[in-house]
């Protein structure tokens, strides 16, 4: 048996030296040093033989066992660095590159801008009022003051349904006689909202304008509020937009939901009104709509003219988004490329 347990031993460190590859060097593992390995079989029949010769013969097939162990074990490691070599050489696959970043997602630029222009609102004590995208014809236009066949529903080319009278918004202002309606208490309660949402008007979509898009309404509504009001309250807001030293021009301008009604212009950001293309070198650019609410939209909406008056704005947080990163294209906006988007 002595004999024998140096026979297999030499057959296992021929072997071993001819192996080349790792799935060779598992069989060459189970069929000497595994569980039921040659040696470890040896091993196991120690018992069988006279008690004077166990322990020289004990030792032995030990000391063989941990000999081809560590045996094993550097030629697996010479194997492994010739397998890798050969598989960078081969070019299947390189270990070496790093990995691929994951992309986070971002939120879309005109978000970014509503919730700027909404928390600005909010901390001049304006809450957010939601309202609705589907919107009949009487409130989009008639109870703003624009009655059928009027002109100025020119202003604002509609969507129409199949469905008589329903329409989608071509603006937030119906969210005007909304809130009045909801907040008012039948023309009891002052009212301070903002009415963020989308509006879709039926238009030839180019670089400056667009079916869908969102707006900023605002409406104040209160015993005494007057035009001093509104011009103190729009520059406020503009300044804490676009910052505390910028200017803000007020033009004349006609709505029929409003009177007076004005546009207003802020310094161009981007000249600091010295003038350039954005703003067509006079150094303003126009962001917003407002006006005092129109006595006829206040009784619409349940209150007393002669005893109540309230201010109304609107403002375009893409145009606002525009105008700020020199955005050239509204068609951007809802185009969904990363190219465009993965840059806000
Ligand atoms: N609704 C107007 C528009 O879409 C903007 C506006 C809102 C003007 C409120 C005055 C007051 O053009």
């Amino acid at each position: 048996m002595k004999e024998q347990l140096e026979q297999v031993y030499r057959t296992a460190i021929d072997e071993l030296g001819h192996i080349t590859n790792s799935d060779a060097l598992r069989e060459w593992e189970l069929k000497f040093i595994g569980r039921k390995g040659e040696i470890t079989l040896m091993l196991r029949q120690t018992g069988q033989l006279p008690a004077e010769e166990r322990a020289d013969f004990g030792k032995r097939a030990n000391d063989i066992k941990n000999e081809l162990t560590q045996a094993f074990e550097e030629r697996e490691s010479l194997i492994r660095q010739q397998e890798l070599a050969q598989s960078l050489e081969e070019g299947d696959i390189d270990v070496t590159l790093p990995g691929r970043p994951r992309r986070t997602g971002g939120l879309h630029p005109s978000t970014q801008t509503l919730r700027q222009i909404q928390e600005i609102w909010a901390e001049m004590g304006f809450q957010v009022y939601r309202s609705r995208d589907v919107e009949d014809d009487d409130t989009n236009f008639t109870l703003l003051n624009i009655p059928p066949h009027h002109p100025a529903r020119d202003m604002w080319d509609t969507f129409y349904t199949t469905q008589d009278g329903v329409i989608l918004r071509t603006h937030t202002s119906p969210g005007q006689i909304r809130a009045m309606q909801d907040y008012g208490e039948d023309g009891t309660k002052p009212i301070r909202v903002i009415l963020p949402g989308m509006c879709y008007r039926y238009e030839q979509i180019s670089a400056r304008s667009e079916i869908q898009f969102y707006q900023v309404e605002g409406l104040a509504i209160g015993k005494s509020i007057r035009m001093t009001d509104l011009k103190g309250t729009i520059a406020d807001f503009a300044r804490r937009l676009y910052g505390p030293e910028t200017q803000v021009r007020y033009r004349a301008s006609y709505f029929p939901f409003t009177e007076p009604s004005m546009e207003v212009d802020v310094q161009c950001m981007l000249c600091d009104g010295e003038g350039c293309s954005v703003c067509k070198h006079t150094g303003w650019l126009e962001i917003m709509g407002c006006g005092m609410v129109h006595p006829t939209v206040l009784r619409n909406g349940g209150y007393d003219p002669t005893e109540w008056s309230g201010f109304a704005f609107g403002m375009g947080p893409e145009r606002i988004t525009m105008l700020k990163h020199d955005i050239q294209d509204i068609r951007y906006f809802w185009a969904n490329d990363m190219r465009f988007l993965s840059q806000f």
